[in-house]
């Protein structure tokens, strides 16, 4: 199925279309990419949609061969298989900050692009990570419930756990890490960070692993990929390394914390407090989790504005226009 421009898409360029030349087709692989996205990648590409998960089969059979660039999400499969049926393919443009489901080494094999919306959504995911830590340090949800229960009547609420002057340990310094830190500093927070090589040029403290890092973090935020290579890093040990006056918040991906091992030790006040964005097995969150009252729980809600959301289907827009308008160009 073809889709066709329609009004109200974001304006992306001069999009002329010069009527003898084809226009290069591009596969909408994920039912996430908004509407308004794929009307303005209409205006200037003819734009492939499977319409169902039985659709994709077909549309890969008939198109295949003509499939220079995909629109998608990170939470939508683009493995070896499916790229195998895709030679013409040059780029890969993720409407997400991660890419979990797409085969990134099958990509790199063929030189294939791949761009994500990490620049456009950074900013918003860092404030609902200060947003969390706030919440779970200050106990917001339930201090909330103790003014609408009429509790606060009878006596005042107990006393909550500052993030000034505390140490902030960040796990992945990329645009969302680094966003999360700049913030900090700005509320006197003192942030330090893991990543697997230091980063040039940064004047945070570098610490080599999860663990020493936890050890001497008060807040510790995991903005690190997910994926195989992270899944479990912050495990027991880590968890242990924070102690109960300590807060975790995770804004990344469920599997890269060890969910059992957090309920464990939020349960037995080993880990003091945490506000989780994300989680193991998403939309199912373990019922001993939600029972806590020492977590603060958002639905995996970190890009979701109407502001941030637009410039990410900008982003995929901007992507695919540049790649192919530069080549189109004499
Ligand atoms: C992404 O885009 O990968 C983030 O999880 C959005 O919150």
């Amino acid at each position: 199925m073809t889709v066709n421009a329609n009004a109200g898409a974001p304006d992306i360029g001069d999009g002329v279309e010069d009527a003898h030349r084809p226009r290069v087709a591009i596969l909408v692989l994920s039912k996430g990419v908004p509407a308004a996205t794929v009307a303005a990648l209409a205006q200037r590409f003819e734009v492939l949609d499977p319409g169902d998960p039985g659709g994709l089969d077909r549309l890969v059979a008939d198109q295949g061969e003509r499939i220079r660039g995909i629109a998608t999400t990170g939470k939508t499969r683009l493995d070896r298989a499916l790229l195998q049926r895709l030679p013409a393919l040059e780029i890969v443009a993720s409407y997400s900050a991660g890419l979990d489901n797409i085969d990134t080494d099958a990509l790199a094999e063929r030189g294939i692009a791949l761009t994500n919306s990490s620049a456009a959504l950074a900013d918003e995911v860092a404030d609902l990570a200060i947003a969390l830590m706030v919440m779970a340090r200050r106990r917001l949800v339930v201090a909330d419930a103790h003014v609408r229960s009429g509790a606060w009547a009878a006596g005042a609420f107990p006393l909550g756990r500052s993030v000034r002057g505390a140490r902030l340990g960040v796990l992945g310094l990329g645009h969302i890490g680094s966003g999360i830190a700049r913030r900090a500093e700005a509320m006197g927070m003192h942030p330090r960070y893991c990543t697997r090589r230091p980063v040039a040029g940064c004047a945070y403290p570098y610490y080599p692993n999860a663990e020493a890092l936890a050890s001497d973090s008060d807040v510790f935020v995991v903005a690190c990929p997910g994926g195989a290579h992270n899944r479990g890093l912050v495990d027991a040990a880590v968890l242990a390394a924070l102690g109960p006056d300590s807060t975790l918040v995770n804004i990344a991906r469920g599997e890269i914390v060890d969910e059992a091992a957090l309920i464990e030790a939020l349960a037995t006040g080993r880990l003091g407090s945490a506000g989780l964005d994300v989680f193991a097995d998403e939309p199912h969150v373990p019922s001993k989790l939600l029972a806590l009252q020492n977590v603060v729980l958002t639905p995996h809600i970190g890009s979701a504005t109407m502001e941030t959301r637009d410039a990410m289907g900008e982003c995929v827009i901007r992507s695919l226009a540049q790649a192919f308008d530069a080549r189109m160009r004499p």
